[in-house]
């Protein structure tokens, strides 16, 4: 068994030293960041590889707006233009459609001065659009024919369209979305609005099953994802895997080998991707799996800074609520993950 791991462990110190590994992926230009669990790391890995990535559209369709406040610190008060007012005039009759929801980046958070990036804003009345969504869907099925064909593809695709012609009208070329932990709604048309999808996963039980979760929902005929296709039976398939929070052995001249527990992990997401290769960009395991450290003080200093992990450096410092928070020394092994992960999606 443990052999079936070896190429993800051997590559991992030259990651994490910095010399660049190129992993066998296809290029592609859209990606959401998906796995039906919170606190594993979807919006820290969206919001320090949109920092690595120019030209980019960072979409943040999660009602809790975590991503959106890591650009502009005044989002909760804020009434800007969000995702939800330009997608429910898909759902319902009537309304106008929404224009130039993309904000740049820069003007809100100076850490991203001289990039020409731009995020969409989320809104916590995403939480009520799941419910439209089965309403709008269920008003087509009772349409035949062409025309419910065409109604259904509309609706499916909101997302993607209202992506396109923001990138049009920003000039940007590259998409990232951030999801919530739930599928109806916002990831479902998430799912039709990308090439591909990166999965963080947390080196714990729980996570591993909604990675289960998230894989039958993308392959079962039954599932809310297949029961109703667009035309063209769109699919997005999984680019990459980010095991977070893995541990490392402490043995002296051991080169980023992780520890045992893990390894545990490693080989059973290892096994769960061979046996589901198809839902993947290459035919490979050992393609898409990439482990990434514990951000500890690092991640806490970046939510509470705004501030991307690639500005940070072995012993900053700054007090957080009044508690006296250090980078810690990993935080350049942090940042060679963090560059590798971004150099394989673009
Ligand atoms: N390797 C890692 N990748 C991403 N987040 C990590 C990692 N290690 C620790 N964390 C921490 O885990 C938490 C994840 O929270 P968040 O990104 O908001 O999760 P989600 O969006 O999935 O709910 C953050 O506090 C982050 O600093
Ligand atoms: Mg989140």
């Amino acid at each position: 068994m443990t052999s079936q791991i070896n190429t993800i462990i051997a590559r991992q110190n030259d990651i994490s030293v910095g010399n660049a590994v190129a992993l066998n992926l296809p290029k592609f230009d859209s990606y959401a960041m998906c796995n039906l669990r919170g606190g594993i790391g979807k919006t820290s890995l969206s919001f320090n590889i949109s920092f690595l990535t120019d030209n980019l559209l960072a979409v943040d369709t999660c009602p809790q707006g975590n991503l959106s406040y890591f650009y502009d610190n005044n989002y909760y008060q804020n009434v800007s233009t969000t995702v939800n007012d330009m997608l429910l005039p898909y759902f319902f009759n009537g309304l106008g459609r929404a224009s130039r929801v993309a904000q740049n980046i820069s003007a809100t958070n100076p850490f991203f001065r001289g990039k020409n990036s731009f995020f969409m804003p989320s809104s916590s009345e995403l939480y009520t659009l799941p419910s439209q969504m089965a309403n709008a869907v269920a008003g087509a099925n009772q349409l035949t024919g062409p025309q419910k064909v065409t109604v259904i593809d509309t609706l499916l695709y909101s997302l993607k369209t209202e992506i396109l012609r923001e990138k049009q009208e920003t000039g940007t070329d590259k998409v990232i979305i951030d999801t919530s932990p739930f599928f109806s709604g916002c990831t479902h048309l998430a799912w039709h609005a990308v090439d591909a999808l990166v999965v963080p996963v947390r080196t714990d039980k729980q996570s591993i099953n909604s990675l289960s979760l998230l894989l039958k929902t993308l392959s079962n005929p039954s599932s809310e994802f297949r029961r109703v296709m667009p035309a063209d039976q769109h699919a997005p398939k999984i680019q990459m895997i980010v095991l977070t929070g893995c541990g490392w052995t402490t043995r002296a001249g051991a080169r980023n080998e992780p520890n045992q527990q893990t390894k545990v992990f490693l080989e059973e997401v290892r096994d769960i991707v061979s046996r589901n290769i198809a839902h993947f960009t290459t035919a490979n395991p050992d393609n898409h799996i990439v482990l990434s450290d514990d951000y500890l003080g690092s991640g806490r200093m970046s939510s509470a800074l705004s501030k991307p992990i690639a500005l940070m450096n072995p012993g900053d410092s700054a007090r957080i609520n009044r508690i006296k928070t250090d980078v810690n020394p990993s935080v350049d092994k942090i940042k060679n993950q963090l560059n590798h992960i971004a150099q394989n999606l673009w």
